[in-house]
């Protein structure tokens, strides 16, 4: 049988993102921290609002705006994501192809920023000022929601593959390099399919490694009220099990994965 034609956006759906996960993950937090139900997600830096697709899915109520820059990525969300969303779901979506830091954008219940976007904005005063339009624009209740990674195996250039067995395919995640005095990082994303070449650099990221106690001061300094963070549980076998719950201190850890919600 002839196999598909490579698509990287499919791709890099399998291997990184969960966004029905992720779609539940923010509704329990934000109704665990604020006792009811979030409405209107804002997903900034959306691609292709996968995550946007999921909120609406999971219930009748529930709107999604997605915000990203790049027109191809949100064509491709609407190719090939928005054709299987009922009627009314599609009535509950939004795409806005804009800069997420400028002002006036649609507020929200929850405004998130996942797979580490935000870490494109390597000056401090760049951040603060994307933090604080996104608390001028959260709702009553509003939570800001947004993700980190680190550990010391992120301070140097390694290669990680993880092989997809059974979907014939290898993700491989490429630390390129590393700069302690700057903390900006560069990273690649291969794709190798059973029998065909390596396919290098299909996604890059040139960002700077924001720790957690720097994004907290920076989401207190533009006037979020409180910052939790939520530290990933470990197996018996010391692997992460995928339970996030609220810390005021973490683990030492080769490689860890956190997320913050700042609330209004
Ligand atoms: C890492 S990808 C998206 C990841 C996606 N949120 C996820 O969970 O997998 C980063 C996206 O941010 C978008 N982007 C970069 N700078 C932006 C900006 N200033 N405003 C809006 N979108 C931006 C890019 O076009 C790209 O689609």
């Amino acid at each position: 049988m002839k196999k598909k034609p490579f698509d990287k956006y499919e791709y890099y759906l399998r291997s990184v993102q969960s966004p029905e996960a992720d779609a539940q993950f923010l509704q329990r937090k934000y109704q665990s921290l604020r006792g009811e139900k979030a409405i209107v997600l804002r997903e900034d830096f959306c691609a292709a609002f996968a995550l946007c697709c999921e909120w609406v899915k999971a219930n009748k109520n529930q709107q999604a705006i997605g915000i990203d820059l790049d027109p191809e990525t949100i064509a491709y969300g609407r190719e090939q994501y928005v054709p299987l969303l009922s009627a009314d779901q599609k009535s509950r979506l939004q795409l806005i192809r804009k800069d997420v830091t400028k002002k006036n954008l649609p507020t929200a219940d929850i405004i998130c920023a996942l797979n580490f976007s935000y870490f494109i904005f390597k000056e401090r005063e760049k951040l603060k000022s994307y933090f604080s339009s996104v608390l001028a624009s959260l709702r009553p209740g509003g939570v800001f929601f947004l993700d980190c990674f680190g550990g010391s195996q992120c301070q140097h250039a390694i290669e990680e593959e993880t092989e997809f067995q059974g979907e014939g395919f290898s993700y491989f995640w490429d630390q390129d390099s590393f700069d302690p005095v700057t903390h900006n990082a560069l990273f690649h994303i291969h794709f190798k399919r059973k029998g065909e070449a390596k396919r290098k650099k299909v996604f890059t990221y040139d960002w700077r490694m924001w720790t957690i106690p720097e994004l907290k001061d920076i989401l207190a300094e533009v006037g979020f009220k409180q910052t939790v963070v939520y530290w990933e549980g470990t197996t018996k076998s010391g692997e992460g099990n995928g339970v996030f719950s609220p810390v005021t201190k973490g683990e030492e850890c080769e490689a860890w994965v956190a997320y913050l919600a700042a609330l209004r």
